[in-house]
């Protein structure tokens, strides 16, 4: 890297901190919210629960956490005879009920888990069960007081704790963090073992700018070199990174080779040329979105839409599983029957009960007429076959091209609407068939029906610039215009 673009990182990185790192009073506000939230569950477990005890996990105990997204992991940890069952068919309703005060949510995992909002601090409260039996499989339950413990103890040192807080907030703001289905990129523990190997941000971005699938990384060393057994056991993965404290795990497994390309391809951006852009992009404004998606306006026409609403809420992840199916089954469906889909994408909403599909085709209607190619002329059998079904049709021959029988044949339907609408019962899986209503039209004709998120969402879909690739603008300057000029923080109070 040329010295005077490495002086520029440093600089830039020295800005994102300054938001990032929590501040003295962020320390005290957390550490106020998390104390009101250990005295709630305290009596919540002397009145409901005395075996149970409470834990704090995840960035917080780690002290990795951002400014920017102040989030506390606190477990309730529940005898292990006490069942799953009973931590979600009891104890979850009795926890909503007794925080029914503060508005909690309700998230999902394994299990459904409660969140609750206090000054901009989100409060995750997992219930959970005892640790499994020496000798049994961890559960991921069992694994998070150790990776605590871990990156604990490997990032000792306060800088090190800043580069992996740089790592998230890069991945966060690109659209990459999270492990979770609907993103499938690197878990919060994912990068901070990445920071921790590669021994900082910028030294992580130089290697990832590199990376070539399969990425295997053993921290632990647990395989001893042994690629092969590695690739063995956890198959055919674009990342492998063997969990230091259980070698049964890859703590990359969810994420897919896409968001691993577009982390690599970031890098190699940001290592070219940094910028502020890269941890925090502008609010894109709603207006002028709308603006470049009337430019786009001839691009709506071919946007074929699938509207879903389910009668019965799902889990978010179960949700996006389902759809995700769903649009591969469409584009899949629209190629086979002729159509040239440009890109197909899924978005399931928060509350698990609706879910949209967008697909922008290079047309959305295909020619009445289409050529079918026949048998070659040894195969006489087929060929007598082929010429009885089609020689009473006027027009379409059979003839000859080629040393095979060709014909042309009208296409019973010629819109993608109909295409789909008529073949929906093979295409919906099944959680999707009962309960479900469907809508399938062009966007022109169903954007009335649209919820404000979901206009957003579509308006993103047709404009087709993933945020890597927004921050990669706004770094050149060339599409200046299209957010309003602000400070480019974005920091919660
Ligand atoms: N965890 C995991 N695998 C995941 C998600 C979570 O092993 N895919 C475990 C990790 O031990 C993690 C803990 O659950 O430390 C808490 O999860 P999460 O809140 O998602 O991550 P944090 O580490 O707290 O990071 P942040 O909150 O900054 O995203
Ligand atoms: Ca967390």
């Amino acid at each position: 890297m040329d010295p005077y673009v490495e002086e520029e990182a440093s600089r830039i990185e020295r800005e994102v901190l300054r938001e990032i790192r929590p501040r003295p009073e962020d320390r005290e506000k957390v550490g106020r919210i998390l104390n009101w939230v250990l005295r709630e569950l305290g009596r919540f477990i002397e009145t409901r629960e005395p075996g149970a005890r409470v834990r704090v996990e995840g960035s917080y105990a780690k002290d990795t956490w951002l400014r920017t997204s102040p989030e506390v992991d606190v477990f309730l940890i529940l005898p292990r005879d006490r069942g799953r069952e009973f931590l979600r068919e009891t104890l979850f309703p009795q926890l909503l009920q007794w925080f029914s005060g503060h508005n909690p949510t309700t998230r999902y995992s394994e299990h459904p888990y409660l969140v609750i909002r206090r000054e901009g601090v989100e409060v995750e409260i997992v219930p959970a069960l005892e640790q499994s039996e020496p000798g049994r499989p961890l559960t991921a339950v069992d694994r998070t007081p150790l990776h605590t413990e871990y990156v604990r103890s490997r990032a000792r040192d306060p800088s090190l704790r800043d580069e992996i807080r740089l790592s998230k907030q890069f991945a966060r703001n690109l659209g990459l963090y999270g492990a979770e289905i609907a993103v499938e990129g690197f878990s919060g523990y994912l990068l901070e073992l990445l920071t921790i190997h590669y021994g900082g941000f910028r030294s992580l971005l130089r290697n990832a700018a590199s990376w070539r699938p399969p990425v295997i990384l053993d921290p632990a060393n647990h395989y001893n070199g042994d690629h092969r057994a590695i690739v063995r056991r956890f198959g055919d993965k674009p990342m492998i990174v063997v969990d230091p404290v259980d070698p049964q795990r890859n703590v990359a497994a969810a994420l897919s080779l896409d968001r691993m390309a577009e982390f690599s391809i970031s890098a190699h951006l940001y290592l070219t040329k940094p910028s502020i852009y890269y941890f925090f992009l502008p609010p894109l404004d709603p207006l002028e979105l709308k603006r470049l998606a009337s430019t786009m306006e001839p691009y709506s026409q071919n946007t074929l839409l699938i509207r879903i609403k389910l009668a019965k809420p799902q889990a978010p992840d179960n949700l996006w599983g389902q759809v995700k199916r769903l649009a591969r089954n469409v584009e899949n469906h629209l190629g086979r029957t002729g159509y040239t889909v440009i890109r197909c994408r899924p978005r399931a909403g928060e509350e698990g009960d609706q879910a949209l599909i967008a697909c922008l085709l290079e047309a959305p209607t295909l020619p009445q007429l289409h050529t079918l190619q026949g048998p070659p002329f040894e195969k006489k059998e087929n060929v007598v076959r082929f010429i009885e079904k089609h020689m009473h049709t006027p027009g379409a021959g059979p003839w000859v091209r080629g040393g095979r029988l060709h014909t042309f044949v009208q296409r019973r339907r010629i819109n993608c609407v109909d295409e789909v609408e008529s073949s929906l019962s093979q295409l919906l899986p099944h959680a999707l068939r009962e309960d479900a209503e469907v809508m399938v039209g062009l966007l022109p004709w169903l954007a009335d029906e649209l919820g404000d998120e979901e206009r957003t969402w579509i308006m993103e879909f047709l404009w087709g610039k993933p945020r890597w690739l927004l921050a990669y603008l706004f770094t050149r300057r060339g599409v200046y215009a299209i957010h309003r000029e602000r400070p480019p923080v974005t920091a919660r109070d």
